[in-house]
């Protein structure tokens, strides 16, 4: 059943695990999550960026994900906008069956230029006072992340985008003026593959930022961006097959366990799911050339997501909580937020 997040993100902080929040924008993505998920007994957040949006095109995203909440009733899925750059790509999401967005105001509405924090909360408000009336659920963002290789993002070098990590009392004071469900911070991450040119450690990997902001905010649903551990066996198997990923380094799995264990309940991954099905696909296309049937590499893309996706949801122990967890409608949930 599609469900609104906040339900999810409530009983993960309850029971203090995380949830992964995975990208998508095709039909084979979307069932290797919901397999991963029903082998593992997982709540399911799927998540589709602007870019996404376009590419699969709105009907046939909420028709995908109509399926999936057929095919897999046993399931809580949440379907959230990924950052939403303004309250109209917010409203338009939620008119499409999300039942989350991101309000993503830590940046203008061109989803480059860094914004002012009044701005931000200003405009999160908005996004929270009108979805909160549907039942649905709103990320907001402080701070900002950095790169700019998939089209959003201030285009921060790591060093600058340390310079934006979230302030803790600003954070404090944008949930209170705001009143989001969830809050995403920068601690120095930032999106694609080219992440760290070493394993990071505390000097470019700012955790100390998280526990701060968990102990000023420890009822905050925390959300981590940024964060697929871009682990070296994905870059070999692309590498091997004649792929060109340059050495680099992710976001390590024992660093957001350590998140999850300060606050943060919703991670953001979508390049270790890229990554795997490209390395299945060039595989079948370099061991078997003369094979042209899209099943043929797009199965087993399918199935090299799967298994990131259930590796994820193992690490980040959402594994067997699906069923734990009471499945809420978004006019309940808006009476919930009615009376707060
Ligand atoms: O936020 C970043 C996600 O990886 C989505 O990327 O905008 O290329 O779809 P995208
Ligand atoms: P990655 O590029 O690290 O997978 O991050 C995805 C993300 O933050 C989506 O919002
Ligand atoms: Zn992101």
């Amino acid at each position: 059943m599609l469900v609104p997040m906040r339900i999810m993100l409530d009983h993960a902080a309850e029971n203090n695990y995380g949830i992964a929040a995975l990208n998508v924008n095709n039909m084979e993505q979307i069932q290797a999550i919901m397999e991963a998920a029903r082998e593992t007994n997982s709540p399911v957040i799927v998540q589709a960026s602007r870019g996404a949006r376009s590419y699969s095109q709105d009907a046939y995203l909420r028709h995908l994900m109509l399926a999936a909440a057929e095919l897999y009733p046993e399931l809580p899925i949440a379907m959230h906008l990924d950052h939403g750059n303004s309250p109209a790509t917010c409203f338009s999401a939620i008119r499409q069956n999300f039942t989350s967005v991101m309000m993503d105001g830590s940046l203008s509405e061109d989803g480059k230029t860094p914004s002012t924090f009044e701005y931000n909360a200003q405009t999160t408000k908005y996004v929270v006072d009108v979805a909160h009336m549907l039942g649905v659920s709103v990320e907001g963002e402080l701070g900002c992340l950095g790169g700019i290789e998939d089209g959003h993002g201030a285009g921060m070098s790591g060093e600058e985008a340390l310079k934006h990590l979230t302030d803790p009392d600003q954070a404090a004071e944008f949930v209170k003026l705001t009143g989001v469900d969830a809050l995403a911070v920068a601690i120095g991450t930032s999106h694609g593959a080219y992440k760290f040119s070493r394993k990071p450690t505390g000097d470019i990997l700012s955790m100390e930022t998280i526990e701060k902001i968990h102990k000023k905010l420890p009822n905050t649903h925390l959300v981590m961006h940024g964060s697929s551990s871009v682990p070296q066996s994905l870059q070999d198997i692309i590498n091997k097959y004649g792929g060109k990923i340059k050495p680099t380094f992710g976001v390590p799995v024992e660093e957001i366990q350590r998140g999850i264990k300060n606050g943060v309940r919703k991670i953001n991954v979508d390049t270790d799911n890229r990554m795997a099905i490209t390395g299945a696909i060039r595989k079948v296309f370099a061991e078997t050339p003369e094979k042209f049937d899209p099943r043929d590499y797009l199965k087993p893309a399918r199935e090299a997501m799967k298994e990131v996706c259930k590796e994820r949801m193992i690490a980040f122990g959402q594994a067997g909580n699906a069923s734990k967890i009471k499945m809420v409608s978004l006019d309940d949930m808006a009476k919930k937020y009615a009376k707060k």
